[in-house]
């Protein structure tokens, strides 16, 4: 059985199947609709975080095919703390042919995947976000008609979506370059298996970790945000204000990558902070796009995954 718990568990080819995939299943979507090839199913959603793209975006995803999603509260199951991950996983995967969760620990999507007898997908944790960086390769495919060669550059937090994003770059063939304040670095070991991947795809990327903003976006196709601070560090904020303004996504930042780069933002935004009004609704910005192209690109996880297309 499969499961979609990290990009680095996929191979390139694995993942331009689902990218090209999720291009049909949108075409096929807006011209007329998607085939039901998943009537009669159910996906159960494990949510321990707050969500509008990945909850509506799964939910009204399995509506599209056929299908039926069930929406599980912060407060409801108690994963970990009412019973155990292992038992959650036992006994949902009884009554549903998928999981979808976003957790805190990503130990816990680790565990539901080991327990749970129907596919699991990752749909956040503290470590990685692997639905947003596949989401996100598919806007960049469908904005500059390739993706090997372009650059990459992620300026903020390294956090949990640095590490999809780095590794997805790395598997297909992207420069990637990450800017931080010090301190704030994507982990070590998430850097080294990105240079091992890259190495093992010959891709020949570059993947440059910095506390320079400027150095980072040089050149850059995409220029990326996120939030400085992430849902569960919300006791942060304060320290995070104080050291993360010069990473600011303003238009004097812009102006250092490449005349025709775009800017990305896996939202939410906070506006004003890590990104400027003027940059996220510019002409160079491509974020809603991004963010409705969640849809498509987990359709396509739901087919392979619970279709067995
Ligand atoms: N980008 C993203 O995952 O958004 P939500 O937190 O709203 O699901
Ligand atoms: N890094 C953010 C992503 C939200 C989609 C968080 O974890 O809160």
């Amino acid at each position: 059985m499969q499961h979609f718990l990290s990009i680095a568990d996929f191979s390139a080819d694995e993942l331009w199947q689902f990218l090209r995939q999720a291009k049909d299943l949108k075409e096929e979507f807006k011209s007329g609709g998607n085939q039901p090839i998943l009537r009669g199913k159910t996906l159960g959603m494990i949510f321990q975080k707050s969500s509008l793209r990945t909850r509506v975006s799964f939910e009204v995803g399995m509506l599209h095919l056929g299908g039926h999603a069930l929406y599980i509260s912060p407060n409801e199951i108690g994963l970990g703390k009412r019973e155990s991950v292992a038992d959650v996983a036992r006994v949902l995967s009884g009554y549903v042919d998928g999981i979808m969760a976003r957790v805190f620990s990503h130990d816990h999507i680790l565990q539901l995947a080991q327990y749970s007898s129907v596919p699991v997908i990752n749909g956040l944790s503290d470590y990685n976000h692997p639905c947003q960086a596949l989401a996100d390769v598919f806007t960049i495919w469908e904005h500059f008609g390739e993706v090997k060669g372009l650059k990459l550059a992620y300026v903020g937090d390294g956090n949990n979506v640095v590490t999809s994003l780095m590794t997805i770059a790395a598997k297909l063939g992207m420069d990637f370059s990450v800017a931080t304040p010090i301190g704030y670095e994507p982990a070590a070991e998430v850097v080294s298996m990105a240079n091992k991947f890259a190495q093992e795809t010959n891709t020949n990327i570059k993947i440059t970790v910095t506390n320079d903003p400027i150095e980072a976006v040089g050149g850059a196709d995409i220029v990326y945000a996120d939030v400085w601070t992430s849902m569960g560090q919300e006791s942060e904020t304060e320290k995070r204000l104080k050291v993360f303004p010069p990473y600011q996504i303003n238009e004097n930042l812009m102006a250092q990558a490449k005349a025709q780069a775009v800017v990305m933002h896996c939202l939410p935004a906070h506006r004003a902070e890590e990104i400027t009004d003027a940059v996220a609704d510019g002409t160079q910005s491509i974020i809603f796009q991004q963010a409705e192209n969640r849809l498509h690109a987990q359709k396509a996880l739901l087919a392979t995954l619970l279709g067995g297309r």
